[in-house]
Parts: structure tokens; sequence; C-alpha cells
């Protein structure tokens, strides 16, 4: 631990705090964070949190969002709040309105990768780890689905229903960098390493991998596959936490360049002034929260 970790692992205790940390922080915060996870285990976390005071949430800014829509009596920070996902702006909650007016009898069903205002146009949300298991949930068989495209796409390989994409071409910029050439020359130079990318990546790198997981997906797989190489489709500090946590396997990433510089605003020296100053707090409108936190509600009951 060095020096500024230290001191916010005091900073927590004195001010009965908690850190809750996405998989693409970099090692330093995942190693002071309380709980890691994909978004799905963040918000089922979130929506435990009894005893602390304060909630650091080193993620961007649509999960912290979420952890205050679950909260709505706690304090939430986040230690730059500059830390947006650009995907979930391309989203407008007027936008999701426009689509149901011309699809009135389809289920919305929003990746939780979107702002709360719009959150709060769902009938329920999804994640990466259970959009399928979500989209089937449901009565309706027209899906009105946004904002990620391929993620709309990887739903519409496993389901019958009709799904409907919101906007036409809502993409992550990360997962845009992957591919195909980038797996078929992995897999020339790694022959014997599974290939794992995340659902956001285009159809064309999904159809060439050997499995496509959440992040958290991803923890599981290689913590419990025989299998010994692994290259991993997403956020390079993705690779940094299963190295840490499978010692005896080889995980490389599969594009160095694949760096989520928005989850990368948050430092040690920011998690440190966010606890000493409690900034910047997260918000949302109590009549946005409400309708929000049914369409959340109804995701965790079913996952
Ligand atoms: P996960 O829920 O799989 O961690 O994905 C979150 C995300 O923002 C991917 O870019
Ligand atoms: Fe948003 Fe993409 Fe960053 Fe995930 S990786 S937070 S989807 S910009």
């Amino acid at each position: 631990m060095n020096h500024d970790q230290e001191e916010i692992l005091k900073l927590k205790e004195e001010k009965n705090a908690i850190i809750l940390a996405h998989n693409y922080q970099t090692a330093k915060i995942q190693e002071i964070a309380d709980f890691l996870g994909d978004s799905l285990e963040l918000c089922i976390k979130a929506s435990q949190i009894e005893d602390a005071d304060l909630v650091v949430f080193c993620g961007v800014d649509f999960m912290a969002e979420t952890a205050a829509i679950l909260n709505p009596s706690k304090k939430i920070l986040i230690p730059d709040p500059q830390a947006e996902c650009p995907m979930a702006h391309m989203l407008p909650a007027e936008e999701v309105r426009r689509y149901k007016e011309r699809y009135p009898d389809a289920a919305v069903v929003l990746y939780v990768n979107t702002m709360a205002e719009a959150k709060a146009e769902a009938d329920i949300l999804c994640t990466s780890a259970n959009a399928v298991q979500v989209v089937e949930s449901l009565d309706e068989d027209q899906i009105l689905f946004g904002p990620d495209m391929n993620l709309a796409w990887f739903v519409q390989q496993q389901t019958n229903k009709e799904i409907i994409p919101m906007p036409v071409k809502g993409y992550c910029y990360v997962h845009k960098m992957f591919n195909s050439a980038d797996i078929t020359f992995s897999r020339d130079n790694y022959p014997d390493a599974e290939v794992l990318v995340h659902p956001e990546c285009d159809a064309e790198v999904q159809e060439l991998a050997d499995h496509v997981l959440s992040t958290g997906g991803m923890i599981r797989h290689v913590a419990t596959s025989p299998e010994k190489n692994f290259l991993i489709g997403t956020e390079v500090d993705m690779v940094t936490r299963l190295r840490r946590e499978n010692p005896d396997k080889i995980i490389y990433p599969l594009l160095d360049e694949a760096i989520c510089e928005n989850m990368k605003l948050h430092t040690l020296k920011k998690v440190k002034n966010s606890l000493i100053e409690e900034k910047f707090q997260v918000t949302v409108p109590k009549e946005i929260s409400d309708k929000a936190r049914s369409a959340v509600e109804r995701m965790l009951e079913v996952s």
C-alpha cells in the first residue's frame, strides 16, 4: 500500500465510508475498493448498503446515479464529476419518449448505461450480464432496446422477440476499437488462448470470439475454466484484475489501446479528496428517482 492508499483506508474508517469500484478502475483503486464488480454486481451491492454513511463510487456517472437512485437518503460521492460514460448520453429521455409513441405496444428495456431521466422512461433495466434474461422475462414480443446497438444485436441472437435498437447506432467508443483482424492476428500469435469479448464489441468481433461475457462473467469464466491462456476483449484494466486473481493463468489484452479514459479520471488523490471534502455528491431529483427506481428494482428481481 502506498501513502495515499493508507490515508484513504484511514479516512474510510473515520467517515464510515465504503468504496465501490468498477472493474475498469486502475490497479491502485482496485486495491482500496471495498467492492469491485461489473454493473450488475455494483447495482446489487448498492441495493444492500445499510450501515455506511458515505459511498464513494469509482465508476462513471450512470453507475453513481444508479447507486443514488437506490439509496435516496445516503450521500453518494464521485471522485471526479467529469467521469461520464459517453454512450449513456446517446439516448436522452425525449428520444425514448419519441420511440414509445412510435411503438406503443413495445416494452422498453434500457441498458443501465443511461442517465436517470431516460431510466425513468423504462419498464425495466438490464446490464450486459442479464440482458437476455431480462428480455425473456417480459410478456411483450416487441422490445425497444437501447442505447448499445451491439448489445441489442447480442440479445437478438438469443431471443425470438423483436429487438428494436434505439437510437439506431448507440455505441461504446472503447469497444468499437476492436475489429475482426485483432482476433485473427491474436489467434495466430496465441493459438492456445481462449478469446473472451464484451457484448459491446461489434457483431463481427462477437462472432469470432469463443465467449461473449460481461466483465463479471469474464471474472467467473477465467476463475473456473480448465483453460490456461486467455485473450481479453474489453477495457485493459480487466486484465489487471484477472491477472491478480489468477496468478497461475496467462492473460493478455486483445488490444492494449482499449482504455476507457472516462473511468480513468478517478485517481487516488481524487478519492482522498472526495472523502475529506465529501464531494462530489451525486443526486437525482425525487420524481425522476422514484420512477427510475422501479425499473432498477424490476431488473434486480429477475437477476
Ligand atoms: P459490465 O457491466 O460488463 O462491467 O460493463 C460495463 C461497461 O460500461 C462496459 O463498458
Ligand atoms: Fe461507457 Fe464504454 Fe467506458 Fe463502459 S467502457 S463506461 S460503455 S465509455
